[in-house]
């Protein structure tokens, strides 16, 4: 079947449409998809009618071609699992006793698209990578829509490798020499704060999830590009690569949820980083599949009248492939 691609914006991001599940076994057609997907800076969208017929394996095994599935990720979130496969349902979705049966989190609608740029009183969207706390970051995520609103519940992106080139000199010189540090306590921490009861880590717990060190400035592994990396609520501090952390500072911000002052060398870039030379807003049709590239990407979530529609997301975490990428 002929495709129409498209790209999102400029170099970043591209759209293949009229895509079917027969496409998605093609070893050309993926091959094809995963070369765009790292030239076009690490954002790929599928659309065709016949994707909204995709079986879950059918989505597993078109994710593996892109990273290898994390099973892991799903602790106190079996129920929300897709066919018992290692696929988190997103949205507002109950099961037939009326149970949710999908993992929710209220966030605001977009008014317009000047909503997309980061507002740093709001501290909204909440643009960032996934789980840098984790000792080897997921590479990426694959998102595909099984019901989505008429409206809203966008998914953003921001393309970090462009949002870099464009940084002057100095500023670049400076990122290239800092590393994030990136810590589980501190993130759940910092979001029991304003969701109460949000559970936070014990001793145990958080002394078997240190935190993990991230440079800022990434070299993305196939494509040789670098991008601004490391920023997320797990953020807790951002410092000159290899400098020690004492263990007061790091109670601090893993036990009182504080961020340090240094995390506004990143936040004080989101509102560039975000405009709209540098972002793609997605507007999700049902079958939509979309494949991003933690590693030169941030993303962002946006609301829609959950109270009047259903929105059923699956969503696969990519982790790195050692056999493709060695
Ligand atoms: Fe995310």
């Amino acid at each position: 079947m002929a495709h129409k691609i498209s790209s999102l914006n400029g170099d970043f991001g591209i759209m293949i449409e009229g895509v079917s599940r027969e496409d998605l076994l093609s070893p050309e057609f993926k091959q094809q998809a995963h070369e765009l997907w790292t030239e076009k800076g690490g954002l790929i969208g599928l659309r065709g009618t016949d994707l909204t017929q995709l079986t879950s394996m059918e989505l597993m095994n078109w994710s593996a071609y892109f990273g290898d599935v994390d099973h892991d990720n799903f602790v106190a979130r079996e129920d929300k699992k897709v066919d018992g496969l290692p696929i988190l349902r997103i949205g507002n979705t109950r099961d037939e006793m009326g149970k949710s049966n999908s993992n929710f989190s209220k966030v605001p609608s977009l008014r317009n698209d000047s909503d997309m740029r980061y507002n740093p009183e709001t501290r909204r969207p909440v643009w960032h990578t996934d789980s840098t706390f984790r000792r080897e970051p997921p590479i990426g995520s694959v998102f595909h829509c099984r019901k989505a609103p008429p409206s809203g519940g966008e998914t953003l992106f921001a393309d970090t490798r462009s949002s870099l080139k464009k940084l002057d000199q100095k500023k670049r010189k400076k990122l290239e020499g800092l590393e994030a540090i990136c810590s589980l306590a501190h993130h759940d921490k910092k979001i029991s704060l304003y969701s109460p009861g949000y559970p936070t880590l014990n001793k145990k717990e958080r002394a078997a999830n240190p935190p993990n060190r991230v440079p800022i400035v990434l070299n993305h592994p196939i494509s040789g590009e670098a991008a601004i990396y490391g920023l997320n609520s797990s953020t807790c501090a951002i410092v000159p690569k290899g400098k020690k952390v004492s263990d007061s500072e790091l109670n601090f911000w893993d036990l009182e949820g504080q961020e340090d002052d240094s995390v506004k060398t990143l936040r004080d870039l989101l509102p560039f980083m975000t405009g709209p030379d540098f972002t793609v807003k997605w507007n999700w049709q049902e079958g939509d599949i979309v494949v991003w590239d933690n590693r030169c990407t941030m993303h962002a979530a946006t609301g829609f009248d959950d109270k009047n529609y259903i929105r059923e997301m699956w969503r696969l975490t990519l982790l790195q492939s050692h056999l493709k990428e060695a």
